[in-house]
């Protein structure tokens, strides 16, 4: 408890650095870790960081299983647009990550009961050990859009459309982006044993003082990691922060 640490790093480059060192030092404490990683730009550096910690020796993957967090419904198979591939290409394959260790989420069929069955089995599993999660221009965590509450559970979500213009960035323009996801719930994310949440860019600089510093409610959904059990740190650079 006590709420989160915030750790203000210079830049990007620090960022990366400190975010891979705490996630190395959670794969050294829980070798057999359960984790789910999020996309978007912000934790990038962080991924190539732990990816070098690991090709020398000071980062065991073996037996990490990672979650997928979130992922747009309606693409085909290898729609350049898919989270998944993003994952795959930015953290599985540097990481050697591979088959069962791999926990994808449901997209098809019934959505609802497949979403209901995928929180029933992380739960049985023991649930996460670590989210490394990136932050949302509205305050969303994956995609869990404003309003969402706590224990919100893995569903689909219509985007918002700030954060389809958000996206839009990642894939061209807005018309590129699907409106329709499914995300990890928030329920599942603030019971993680530990959360790292990566905020880096002026673009972030009021989202983030909102989220850790005021109220806390379904409006800004990641202000609930103010009051989460588990250990959140969040790493943040100057540029998202000010200085204090
Ligand atoms: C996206 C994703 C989130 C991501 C966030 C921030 O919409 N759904 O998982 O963490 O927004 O992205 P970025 O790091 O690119 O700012």
């Amino acid at each position: 408890m006590g709420g989160p640490r915030i750790q203000v790093v210079q830049d990007a480059d620090e960022l990366g650095r400190a975010g891979a060192d705490l996630v190395a030092g959670v794969f050294a404490a829980t070798p057999a870790a359960s984790v789910v990683v999020a996309t978007g730009r912000t934790p990038m550096g962080l991924y190539a960081e732990l990816a070098g910690c690991r090709r020398s020796g000071l980062a065991d993957t073996t037996r990490i299983t990672v979650y997928q967090l979130d992922e747009y419904l309606g693409l085909e198979p290898g729609d350049r647009r898919s989270l998944f591939g993003w994952m795959r290409r930015r953290f599985l394959e540097p990481l050697g990550i591979t088959g069962e260790r791999v926990v994808r989420l449901p997209l098809g069929g019934d959505l609802e009961g497949a979403c209901a069955a995928f929180d029933r089995a992380l739960e049985e599993r023991g649930g996460l050990d670590l989210a490394i999660l990136g932050l949302g221009p509205n305050g969303h965590l994956g995609f869990n859009e404003p309003p969402s509450d706590p224990w919100a559970p893995t569903r689909v979500v219509d985007l918002s459309p700030v954060t389809i213009v958000a996206n839009a960035s990642y894939w061209g323009e807005v018309a590129d982006v699907p409106t329709r996801a499914v995300t990890m719930g928030m329920g599942q994310l603030l019971s993680a044993r530990a959360i790292v949440l990566v905020v880096s860019g002026k673009s972030k600089r009021e989202i983030a003082h909102r989220a850790l510093e005021g109220p806390v409610g379904p409006g800004v959904p990641a202000s609930f990691l103010q009051e989460a059990a588990s250990g959140v740190t969040v790493i943040v650079d100057r540029a998202a922060w000010g200085n204090g």
